[in-house]
């Protein structure tokens, strides 16, 4: 079956190798001292300076926050058993009116979560240490001091763009007044995801999330990280590649249903990479394509229902269940009111996989461009790594269609795909384990020399 409305979203495998290149140079321009104020990819440094090394421990708070919902957790980290178990969560939801009110409604609404939270657990008393993942661009000054750049995935309190983060979150606490925190480490959840793998799996160095937002993180040489002092050593870098192309670099491949998705969404203009990738937006493409198809008559007999008229009215989890089979296409057409023949249920059904799998392509042009760098970064012919990852839009779709393009965009990586279970919240917890562990053994290193000192000048 050809749609010729269809073709713009079929990108040949050549054209994928021209988008990881400009992929490439935008992330040495987002690294750059001097370039990165204008870079559309961010390329933000994150202060995570170690992956895990197995010998973490002890118990943390994460927090979680990155899409409809907040979370806080309670999370152990036993070293005998190289195992991290959630101990106890909350979820809160997050209403609309939150996401689009005041930052202080926001953060005092995270702190009342929190506080019932260490009620019901009785941590009051103790102040854990605490990890919170933060998924939004963040510009770090430190491990807890995180300047929010912008908001994205459909919030967008006053007051916080600009703003520390960590800052405005103790602010909401001490206005409560019932408990107090102690050092928060700040976490994007690629970063989580990450780490929260890296404990299972030591070769991990990249984290990867393709869910309501999409982005990754990967461990850069410092030396290539201009914008913070030091040479040695690694750090995460989060790339927020869901910016790509907010100078107009793919303007070459986006659809006039991206535009459309862009100029009717609540922050047009950025982040176009994530409006062709991700949950928040695809079956929003889908529902403008299909309603393209009817007025052209070509889907059920040129008649659109009202729901199908309605923005967003085609959810994103549409696409999964009708990838899986016809059967959910019939019920899903049927529930959005539309009169519809065999013929329709399978041209939606092959909008859907094209859609979705634009998705994974773009996706695995990035990841391309990542595992390659690494690679490049580290004089490699080969390199065999694991990427963590997490995200609905991930774990709902069949992934072959992200392998095979991987094989063919970065013939000298083998990749491991590890799916996250939960990194994002307990990612956090081993961010701050890690960095517990990298201050212990800094510490060590300090009094070893000073005893070496001591030493030294008793024998002269
Ligand atoms: C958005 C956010 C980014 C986050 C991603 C996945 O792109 O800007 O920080 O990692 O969504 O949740």
């Amino acid at each position: 079956m050809q749609l010729k409305h269809l073709e713009p979203f079929r990108l040949s495998l050549e054209k994928l190798k021209e988008v990881s290149t400009r992929l490439r140079k935008d992330m040495i321009r987002g690294l750059g001292k001097h370039t990165h104020h204008r870079a559309a990819v961010k390329m933000l440094p994150t202060f995570v300076r170690a992956t895990p090394d197995g010998t973490e421990k002890g118990d943390f708070l994460a927090l979680d926050l990155g899409g409809t919902n907040f979370r806080v957790l309670h999370v152990r980290v036993m070293e005998e058993e190289q195992k991290m178990v959630k101990m106890d969560s909350q979820l809160c939801a997050i209403p609309q009116e939150i996401m689009l009110g005041t930052g202080e409604q926001l953060f005092d609404h995270i702190a009342a979560c929190l506080s019932e939270f260490l009620d019901s657990q009785n941590l009051k008393g103790q102040t854990l240490p605490m990890g919170f993942t933060f998924s939004f661009p963040c510009e770090q000054k430190e491990i807890d001091k995180s300047i929010l750049i912008r908001w994205t995935k459909g919030f967008n309190c006053s007051g916080v763009e600009g703003e520390d983060v960590v800052k405005l979150l103790k602010e909401a606490i001490h206005r409560r007044g019932d408990y107090d925190i102690s050092s928060v480490a700040m976490v994007n959840d690629t970063v989580g995801t990450m780490m929260s793998c890296g404990y299972r799996d030591q070769t991990c160095e990249i984290g990867m999330i393709i869910g309501t937002g999409t982005n990754a993180c990967y461990m850069e040489e410092m030396k290539n990280v201009k914008r913070v002092e030091g040479e040695d050593g690694q750090m995460c870098i989060n790339t927020e590649w869901g910016g790509f192309g907010d100078d107009g670099s793919l303007e070459d491949i986006l659809t006039e249903f991206d535009k459309v998705v862009d100029r009717t969404s609540i922050n047009p203009g950025v982040h176009t990479f994530e409006k062709m990738i991700s949950g928040m937006y695809l079956g929003e493409i889908v529902r403008l394509v299909l309603m393209k198809l009817t007025e052209k008559k070509l889907l059920f007999k040129g008649e659109v229902s009202e729901a199908l008229r309605t923005k967003e009215t085609f959810e994103t989890k549409f696409i999964s269940m009708i990838e899986d089979g016809l059967e959910n296409a019939k019920k899903i057409l049927t529930e959005l009111g539309l009169t519809w023949d065999l013929v329709d249920a399978r041209v939606v059904r092959l909008v859907c996989e094209t859609i979705s799998s634009r998705s994974a392509r773009l996706c695995a042009a990035a990841l391309a461009t990542i595992v390659d760098r690494i690679r490049a970064n580290r004089g490699l012919p080969h390199l065999k790594t694991t990427v963590g990852v997490d995200g609905t839009v991930y774990k709902k779709h069949p992934n072959d269609e992200l392998q095979k393009a991987m094989h063919f965009l970065a013939p000298d990586c083998k990749i491991k795909f590890l799916v996250s279970e939960d990194g994002s919240g307990k990612g956090a917890a081993m961010v701050t384990a890690v960095a517990q562990r990298l201050a212990l053994q800094s510490r060590l290193l300090e009094e070893s020399d000073g005893e070496e000192d001591e030493e030294e000048k008793v024998r002269s």
